[in-house]
C-alpha cells in the first residue's frame, strides 16, 4: 500500500502557470517514453513514479505508442493507477498523444479525426482513466487539413475525454493557425511540446518560443538533457544498459569527437559552479522560460540528480 509522502509540496518544488491557463504545472515533468514499456521491470518504474510524486512531480507524460511493445507504457501507468495512484487522481495531471504510427493499415497514424478518436479511447483503456487532462497532436501532419485534426482536439475536450488539449513538433505557421482555431472555439491551446536543450536551440531559432509567450501558450521542453548526453552518462564511454547502448533513438555515431569535447567543456564548467552537468543543463532550459521541463530517468538516482535543477537535495 503506497502513501504519498505528506510533505510532497512542502519539499521544494516548484509551480510555474502554463501559459494564461488557470494550471500550475511543476517545474520539472516526468516523461514515460522509455523505462516503463512491457519490457521494463516495473517495480523499478514504480519507484521512479513514487519518488516523483513524492517531490511534488505532478506532471507525468505519455503518449499512444511509448513502450516498446507500443501501449505498453501505458499500460503500465494503468497498473500504477490501480496500485498507488488511483486516491491521488485530482492531484495528477496526466497526457497522452497520438499522432506516430500506432495500429496497421491507414487509420492508426498521423492526424485525421478517425484516428485521433480512436486512439484517444484506446489510451484511455489502458491507462484505466475516464479522461486525461491534456490531449496533444503528436505531430503535424501535413497531409490532413489541419482543421480536422484541430476540430478533432475541439471535440475531444467537448466529449468529456480530455480537459485541455496541446500540439507537439508543429511548424510555426502551423503552429500559429491551431493556437487561433482553438482559441475561437473556446478550446484554448494550454501548451506546445518541443525539443529545446543546450545542444538543440530550434524551437527559439524558429520562433516558436516567442509565440507562445505571445499566445499565452505554455511551453515543455522534451529530451531536455538530449536523451541523456547532457549528463555524465556518456563522458567516459558508452555505459551497458544505457539508452546509447541500445542504440535505437541515441545512436553511437550521434557523438562525435567533437560533441564530447563540447560536453566535457560544459561538465568542467558546470563542476566549477558546484553543479552536475545534468542539473546546469536543466536549468539553463528553464531560464529560457519554458513552463516545465519534461526529463526521462531509468533510475531514481537520475531523478534525484535532475531535481537538484529546482533547488531539491535529497
Ligand atoms: N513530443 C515528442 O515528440 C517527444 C519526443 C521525445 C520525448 N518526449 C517526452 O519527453 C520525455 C523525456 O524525454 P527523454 O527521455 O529523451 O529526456 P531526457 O531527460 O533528455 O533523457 C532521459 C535519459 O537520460 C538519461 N538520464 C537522465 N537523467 C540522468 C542523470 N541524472 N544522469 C545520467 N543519465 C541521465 C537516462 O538514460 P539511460 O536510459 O541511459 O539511463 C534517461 O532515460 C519523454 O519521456 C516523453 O514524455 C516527447
Amino acid at each position: 500500500m503506497y502513501t504519498a509522502h505528506p510533505l510532497r509540496y512542502e519539499n521544494g518544488m516548484q509551480y510555474n502557470r502554463c501559459g494564461q491557463s488557470g494550471v500550475l504545472l511543476p517545474k520539472v515533468s516526468l516523461g514515460f517514453w522509455h523505462n516503463f514499456g512491457g519490457v521494463d521491470p516495473y517495480e523499478r518504474s514504480r519507484e521512479i513514479t513514487r519518488y516523483a510524486f513524492d517531490h511534488g512531480i505532478t506532471h507525468f507524460d505519455l503518449a499512444n505508442n511509448y513502450g516498446p511493445p507500443y501501449g505498453s507504457a501505458e499500460e503500465t501507468f494503468g497498473r500504477l493507477m490501480d496500485d498507488d495512484f488511483r486516491p491521488y487522481r485530482d492531484e495528477l495531471f496526466i497526457s497522452t498523444k497520438a499522432g506516430y504510427d500506432m495500429w496497421p493499415g491507414p487509420y492508426g497514424n498521423w492526424g485525421s479525426r478517425k484516428y485521433l478518436m480512436a486512439s484517444l479511447d484506446q489510451s484511455l483503456k489502458r491507462m484505466h482513466l475516464d479522461y486525461v487532462d491534456l490531449f496533444y497532436s503528436h505531430r503535424y501532419d501535413p497531409e490532413t487539413p489541419l482543421d480536422e485534426t484541430l476540430q478533432a482536439l475541439v471535440d475531444v475536450v467537448r466529449a468529456g475525454k480530455a480537459l485541455y488539449v496541446g500540439i507537439s513538433r508543429w511548424p510555426l505557421e502551423a503552429t500559429r493557425t491551431a493556437f487561433e482555431y482553438l482559441r475561437e472555439r473556446d478550446v484554448p491551446c494550454l501548451i506546445y511540446q518541443g525539443r529545446l536543450n543546450l545542444l538543440d536551440r530550434e524551437p527559439q531559432r524558429e520562433g516558436i518560443l516567442d509565440l507562445c509567450r505571445e499566445a499565452g501558450v505554455g511551453f515543455i521542453s522534451f529530451s531536455p538533457l538530449a536523451q541523456g548526453l547532457l549528463t555524465d552518462r556518456y563522458l567516459g564511454g558508452i555505459p551497458e544498459q544505457s539508452r546509447m547502448s541500445k542504440g535505437k533513438t541515441l545512436r553511437p555515431d550521434m557523438l562525435t569527437d567533437e560533441l564530447l569535447g563540447q560536453l566535457k567543456a560544459w561538465n568542467a564548467e558546470a563542476a566549477s559552479h558546484g553543479e552536475t552537468l545534468a542539473e546546469m543543463a536543466l536549468r539553463w532550459v528553464l531560464q529560457q522560460g519554458v513552463t516545465s521541463v519534461l526529463v526521462g530517468a531509468s533510475s531514481t538516482a537520475q531523478l534525484q540528480e535532475n531535481l537538484k535543477c529546482v533547488g531539491l537535495r535529497g
